[in-house]
């Protein structure tokens, strides 16, 4: 049987994608590998939302191209970066086989249909074992923030239709998957003849079998009350809302073209912690857009401090060539954005380490997601936010939701004990 290796870079959005190209691969004969050494084909689906993240990517290409040199075993580059230098990639390393850009990804059934013709091998797809799982529901993105390459490599906003959305669940739950988490750029956006995204999580919800639904990512412009009191009644919807606000301040926010102000965006907090007062509220933060002053950073860290995020994803700006941003003149340094950004981490260190530690006594149901390797008696799991949880029992297993509680809290975990 040939056998595929995959190395995915970037967002869970890759991770679905991913996925999906190996459902289809199997239908076609492979077998998955743990090396690229076994591997006849190897698959790196790649990001580009910041230079670091491209960097990462082509350096790990060019180190697989070297297990191609033989002609026996084929490289494909996918995704976004496939999408915005795949051609050039496909010229300048020799082992590059096949680029599958993003946008060509969202249709990526038809690709291997092009490629291995329409029968397949197995009937059946790879046995999950897993009991997590994603449904991408919107693909693209129209929000054109200004730093970002997003819109450009994965292009506009498209709704899958729900009737898919749903059959897709139906199909993972009776595979045993417990939990799904629906991805988009924008999710709030989704529209489809009129079912909005409260619409959706409302129709899916009802999916017997099905015990947990979470969503990411939101945009603050179109996150609407009509969702926040979904989530409130709806008890199979997760209480934990990522809403990225990228900055602090008024001015920066507006130069991102984020289309919201520091008070809606803290009218939205209020208005969430008020229909769901236990949520974990997580976000994405950027220090050092080009002239973001001092000033205007301590308005990030306020806000940041304000809110209490349970998690943050913290960045320092990325020029993408092709953005506007990019146009602005870069008037920060490296050494300031990273000395910005080391500000940030700490002080959002502390705040998630105190919002654990709230945590201790509170009774917290889990989902078990696994073991901990290595670890026999451990198993790992999530509450119904987004906080990881270490449970140490017996006789129990993945998928189960148990009751727990929690006894102790180091860093973000959380240690709880089955009641
Ligand atoms: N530079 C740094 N961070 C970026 N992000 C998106 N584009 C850039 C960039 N050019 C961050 C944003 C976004 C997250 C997925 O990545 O915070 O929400
Ligand atoms: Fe990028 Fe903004 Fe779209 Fe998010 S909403 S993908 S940050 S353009």
């Amino acid at each position: 049987m040939p056998s595929v290796f995959f190395q995915t870079f970037g967002c869970q959005m890759n991770v679905a994608d991913s996925d999906t190209l190996l459902q289809l691969l199997s239908q076609k004969g492979f077998i998955l590998t743990s090396t690229p050494h076994e591997a006849d084909l190897i698959v790196v689906n790649t990001c580009s939302v910041r230079e670091n993240a491209e960097k990462r990517a082509v350096s790990r290409i060019a180190e697989l191209s070297a297990l191609c040199k033989s002609g026996d075993r084929e490289l494909w580059v996918t995704g976004c970066m496939a999408e915005r230098v795949g051609e050039d990639l496909k010229k300048k390393v020799p082992g590059v086989k096949r680029v599958i850009g993003a946008k060509q990804m969202d249709r990526v059934d038809e690709v291997v249909e092009e490629i291995f013709g329409d029968s397949n091998d197995q009937t059946s797809v790879f046995a999950t074992n897993s009991v997590t799982d994603f449904v991408p529901v919107m693909r693209g993105c129209d929000n054109y923030c200004s730093y970002c390459i997003v819109p450009y490599v994965r292009g506009s906003e498209m709704s899958v239709p729900a009737e898919l959305v749903e059959k897709s669940v139906r199909e993972k739950v009776a595979q045993g998957i417990k939990e799904i988490t629906f991805l988009g750029q924008n999710v709030n956006s989704y529209d489809y003849k009129g079912i909005d995204f409260p619409d959706l999580l409302e129709m899916v919800s009802a999916v017997d079998g099905l015990e947990r639904i979470r969503f990411t990512t939101s945009h603050p412009k179109d996150c609407t009350e009509k969702l926040i009191k979904t989530l409130a009644r709806i008890p199979s919807l997760c209480s934990h809302i990522h809403l990225p606000v990228q900055a602090g301040s008024n001015r920066v926010l507006s130069l991102m073209n984020r289309g919201y102000t520091r008070e809606h965006y803290l009218s939205l907090i209020d208005l969430i912690r008020k229909h769901i007062p236990h949520a974990d509220l997580t976000t994405d933060i950027m220090v050092g857009f080009p002239s973001e002053t001092d000033k205007e950073f301590e308005e990030t860290l306020s806000l940041a401090s304000e809110v209490g995020y349970t998690q943050a994803f913290m960045f320092a700006y990325s020029p993408r060539q092709g953005t506007s941003a990019a146009k602005l003149s870069e008037s920060i340094t490296e050494q300031q954005k990273g000395e910005r950004l080391r500000a940030l981490i700490d002080l959002q260190t502390e705040i998630t380490r105190k919002i654990y530690a709230q945590s201790v006594g509170k009774e917290i149901d889990v989902l078990v997601s696994g073991r901990q390797e290595k670890r026999d008696r451990m198993w790992i799991g999530q509450d119904k936010g987004c906080k990881r949880v270490l449970l140490a029992c017996k006789d129990i297993d993945a998928g189960m939701i148990l009751k727990a509680r929690v006894v102790r809290s180091s860093g973000m975990t959380l240690i709880a004990e089955r009641i």
